[in-house]
């Protein structure tokens, strides 16, 4: 069971690795919201979602940790969702948006590591 809950805390963190590593190359870059970005974000939250649950571990879960971090992952999601269609419709994305997500990815997985 501990080395399955592992290979989901992997899965996890790959789908973290492709929002936020798709995210830099567009900081870098045209800052364009992207496919993979929502890709990378419904990996995290469809491994994060089997992780909420105490199974694997010998320790407590921090509910509140993952209940924050669930709702700014719904917010990373809808400001995904809002930029795809702006950029959609008019060819770029409100720069405060763009920037919002990426720095939103940054916080949760800061407070993944941070809040024990
Ligand atoms: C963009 C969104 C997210 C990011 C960047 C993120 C990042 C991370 C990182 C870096 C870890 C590893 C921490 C460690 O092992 O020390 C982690 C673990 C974890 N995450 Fe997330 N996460 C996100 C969304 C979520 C969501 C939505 C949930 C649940 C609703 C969640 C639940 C968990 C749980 C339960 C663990 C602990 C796994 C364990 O130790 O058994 N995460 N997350």
């Amino acid at each position: 069971m501990e080395i399955l809950r592992h290979a989901v805390v992997l899965v996890h963190l790959t789908g973290f690795a492709i929002l936020f590593g798709s995210w830099v190359v567009e900081a870098v870059g045209r800052r364009r919201v992207t496919p993979l970005m929502t890709w990378g974000m419904l990996i995290a939250a469809v491994a994060g979602l089997a992780l909420a649950a105490p199974w694997g571990i010998s320790y407590e879960l921090n509910y509140a940790k993952i209940g924050v971090k669930l709702v700014i992952l719904l917010i990373i999601g809808a400001l995904l969702g809002i930029g795809t269609g702006r950029q959609r419709k008019t060819g770029s994305v409100a720069p405060a948006l763009f920037w919002l997500i990426g720095i939103l990815t940054f916080v949760n997985a800061a407070l993944a590591v941070l809040w024990r």
